[in-house]
């Protein structure tokens, strides 16, 4: 929305006020807010107060509504969603919306483990919760969060710029991105801080180099001019239809993409979750998708870049997927060998008697003390968790890497990782075999 139509909109609700086509209270509440909250959250009033919301006198009350006016009442407060940003904010919230963010909440909901682990960790806002509450929320979604007793995580707009001071400016430091994308199985920031692009970055900031110099940060590659949209061509799980030309690996996608069990391992036929895969973009399932996500991200580099250069640096990456293919494929195929003799046997709740990744890092692990725990299927074996970490953690890295200009995280926590994981699952399962009791 542009800033005419904001200003009109707060006009209107102002005038609508004067003249008690609503209620009052919301007048008088942006004062008695403030007033009582300098004492109750002197902090929060003072975050406010250096907001371009104090300064176009977006009250507290405007997205937290004026029914609550005293300790006693608190309940009655309506902690703002995203919808009420889109009020005067339509046209980030629209973008929004188009992008992958908005699947945050979604995705981590379909997989099983959501429902099988302690709540805290999804509804409470750590764990997978805390970074997957990046989504809106259905009105059911929300009934049931809080019926588990679960209050607040309504905003994914305020994880990027944070409540009260909602800055822009904050939400254009890369650092914005940092809490979600870190750690085991998606490190951009540990490999762009230490690549040259985060390095000159942070020379930057302390002029080190001078103002003018070059650096892209996540934003200027993924959320450029404003946009709140983003999407990468070969998205989180580094696959995507249709197969490769190259007949090795084409075999080696399909073998992962049963191991998603995306293809029925048994008849090669997509199953259920295909659809799921398409509903929540998981991947590019038509050449004209990953082309125009990839066209646009060569545009962004040839910002400095030669382009050239930079579509050359991206095939290099492709074909580090494909490298990375082979060994897990080889991988994944020794312990569905060992499902085919019988020697690991299919669990109740899995789909085919095949490896699954999507089961994550359960373990036979149960105790007793836990209402949740009780909730666990049968677990994944040991090797099975092996070959998990070579998929999850060591080829998301090896790619990754390249995608953000890491040499450390494509060779030694990558690809030297997928080797030594590959000769692990070999050695077990030569025990296993040489241990199975017929
Ligand atoms: C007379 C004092 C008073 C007034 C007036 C008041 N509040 Fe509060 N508010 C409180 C107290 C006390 C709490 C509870 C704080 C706590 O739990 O530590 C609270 C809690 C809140 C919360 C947090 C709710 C939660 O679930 O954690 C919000 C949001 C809030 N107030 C907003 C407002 C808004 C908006 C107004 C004006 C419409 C307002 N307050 C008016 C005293 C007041
Ligand atoms: C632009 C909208 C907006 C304005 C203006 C606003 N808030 Fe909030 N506030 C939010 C959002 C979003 C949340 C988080 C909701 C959630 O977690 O579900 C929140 C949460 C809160 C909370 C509970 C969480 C916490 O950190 O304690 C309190 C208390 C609160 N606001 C007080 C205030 C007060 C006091 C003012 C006025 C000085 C104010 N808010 C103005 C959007 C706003
Ligand atoms: C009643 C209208 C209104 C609502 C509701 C509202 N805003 Fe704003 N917001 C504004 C106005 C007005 C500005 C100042 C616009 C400007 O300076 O161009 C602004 C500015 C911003 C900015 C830019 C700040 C900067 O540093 O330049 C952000 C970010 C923002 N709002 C986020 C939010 C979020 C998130 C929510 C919901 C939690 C929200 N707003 C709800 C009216 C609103
Ligand atoms: C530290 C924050 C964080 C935690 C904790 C986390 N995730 Fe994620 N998750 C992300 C990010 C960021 C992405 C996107 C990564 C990428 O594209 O490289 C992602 C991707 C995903 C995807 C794939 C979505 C896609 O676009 O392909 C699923 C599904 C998922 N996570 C589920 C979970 C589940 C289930 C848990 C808990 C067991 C969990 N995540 C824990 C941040 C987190
Ligand atoms: C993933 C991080 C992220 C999330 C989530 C996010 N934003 Fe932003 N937002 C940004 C960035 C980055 C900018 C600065 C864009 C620029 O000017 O380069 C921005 C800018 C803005 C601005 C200022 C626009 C202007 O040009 O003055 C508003 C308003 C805004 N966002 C609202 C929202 C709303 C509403 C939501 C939720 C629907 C939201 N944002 C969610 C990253 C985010
Ligand atoms: C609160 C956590 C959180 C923050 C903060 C966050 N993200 Fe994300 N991001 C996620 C999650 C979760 C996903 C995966 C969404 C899904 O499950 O589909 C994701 C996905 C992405 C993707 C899509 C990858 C693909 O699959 O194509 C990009 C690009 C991205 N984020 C960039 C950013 C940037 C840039 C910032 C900072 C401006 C940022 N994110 C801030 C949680 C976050
Ligand atoms: C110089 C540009 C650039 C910068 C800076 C950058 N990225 Fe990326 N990012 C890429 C490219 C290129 C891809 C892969 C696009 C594709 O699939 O073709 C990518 C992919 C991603 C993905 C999808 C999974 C993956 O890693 O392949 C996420 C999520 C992501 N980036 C987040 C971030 C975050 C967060 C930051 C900052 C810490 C960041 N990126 C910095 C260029 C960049
Ligand atoms: C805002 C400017 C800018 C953008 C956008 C940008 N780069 Fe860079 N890049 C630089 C600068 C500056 C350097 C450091 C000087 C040099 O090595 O050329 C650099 C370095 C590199 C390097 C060398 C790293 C090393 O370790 O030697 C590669 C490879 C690279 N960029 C690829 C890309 C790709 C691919 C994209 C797009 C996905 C991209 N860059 C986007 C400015 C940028």
């Amino acid at each position: 929305m542009k800033k005419r139509a904001i200003l009109i909109r707060i006009l209107v609700i102002s005038i609508m006020m004067a003249f008690s086509i609503i209620e009052t209270k919301g007048v008088q509440a942006s004062e008695t807010c403030i007033e009582c909250h300098k004492k109750i959250t002197p902090g929060q009033v003072k975050d406010w107060s250096v907001s371009k919301h104090a300064e176009n006198e977006v009250f507290c009350s405007t997205c937290h509504g004026g029914a609550h006016q005293s300790a006693g009442d608190v309940a009655k407060i309506i902690l703002p969603d995203e919808h009420v940003c889109a009020e005067c904010h339509e046209d980030q919230f629209e973008s929004f919306k188009k992008g992958k963010h908005q699947f945050g909440w979604i995705s981590m909901n379909t997989f099983h483990i959501t429902h099988v682990e302690p709540d805290n960790l999804m509804e409470g806002g750590k764990g997978c919760g805390g970074c997957h509450n990046m989504g809106i929320k259905t009105e059911a979604q929300k009934k049931e969060q809080s019926q588990k007793g679960y209050r607040y995580q309504n905003n994914s707009c305020d994880e990027c710029h944070t409540r009260h001071s909602f800055s822009k400016k904050e939400a254009r430091d890369p650092q914005a991105c940092q809490q979600c994308h870190m750690g085991y199985d998606h490190p951009q920031w540990e490999m762009w801080s230490s690549s040259k692009h985060g390095s000159r970055w942070f020379a930057k900031q302390r002029g080190a180099l001078p103002k003018d110099a070059q650096a892209p940060t996540c934003q200027s590659c993924h959320l450029p001019d404003g946009t709140h949209n983003n999407r990468t061509a070969w998205g989180f799980l580094g696959v995507r239809l249709p197969l490769p030309e190259d007949k090795q690996w084409a075999a080696d996608q399909r073998t992962i993409l049963k191991a998603l069990g995306v293809l029925n391992p048994e008849t090669g036929k997509p199953t259920a979750r295909l659809e799921a895969v398409k509903a929540m973009r998981l991947a590019r399932l038509d050449r004209e998708s990953f082309q125009e996500e990839r066209d646009k991200m060569i545009k962004r580099c040839a910002r400095c870049h030669s382009e050239r250069y930079a579509r050359k640096q991206l095939e290099m990456a492709d074909k580090m997927i494909r490298q990375t293919d082979r060994l897990l494929a080889e991988a994944i195929e020794i312990v569905a060998g060992l499902y085919k003799d019988g020697i690991l046997k299919k669990h109740a709740d899995q789909l085919f008697g095949y490896p699954d990744f999507f089961y994550f890092m359960r373990t036979d692990y149960s105790p007793a003390s836990s209402e949740s725990y009780k909730r666990l299927p049968a677990g994944m074996s040991y090797i099975e968790q092996v070959l998990f970490q070579m998929y999850m953690k060591h080829r998301m890295r090896s790619y990754q890497a390249f995608f953000h200009m890491n040499p450390d995280y494509a060779y030694w926590y990558g690809w030297a990782m997928m080797t030594k994981d590959l000769g692990h699952i070999k050695a077990l399962a030569a025990e296993m075999r040489a241990t199975h009791m017929k």
